[in-house]
């Protein structure tokens, strides 16, 4: 299983912004950990849980900072996290009724792993553009 590695190109340059991605790569981290040493249903369960519980309150507080300071791009950027969102509630429902499958197991690794990269790199990013270019200060 991955292991993602923050490293100051996936910075967006908004602090609290960064300080959550890195939370949320270690909580990453920290299941597909628990996958790879196939731990019991109960701590998958748990590491997934904090996993799952932390992109709530993350999207959120970048969807306050973007409505907040009038991001244009704001409904495109919110309709990727409630995209992400659906297939997530997919994901604990499949874990619900079947526990971790090799699916499963393939798509935290793989589909949840690259979707966040790809989003801090391509979207977040973008945000962190702007609010640079007008300089906003977020901290
Ligand atoms: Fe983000
Ligand atoms: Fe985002």
């Amino acid at each position: 299983m991955k292991k993602i590695q923050w490293q100051d190109s996936l910075s967006v340059g908004i602090e609290p912004i960064d300080n959550q991605h890195k939370q949320w790569i270690q909580y990453f981290n920290n299941t597909t950990e628990a996958i790879a040493s196939q731990q019991n249903r109960t701590q998958i369960s748990k590491t997934l849980g904090f996993l799952i519980d932390y992109t709530e309150p993350h999207f959120s507080t970048e969807e306050k900072y973007m409505s907040g300071n009038n991001y244009p791009a704001f409904q495109e950027h919110k309709a990727k996290h409630d995209e992400l969102k659906s297939t997530l509630a997919r994901l604990v429902r499949d874990f619900e009724d079947e526990g971790i499958t090799s699916n499963l197991a393939e798509a935290i690794d793989t589909f949840l792993g690259n979707w966040l990269i790809k989003h801090i790199q391509e979207v977040d990013m973008k945000f962190g553009a702007f609010i640079r270019e007008k300089k906003i200060v977020i901290s």
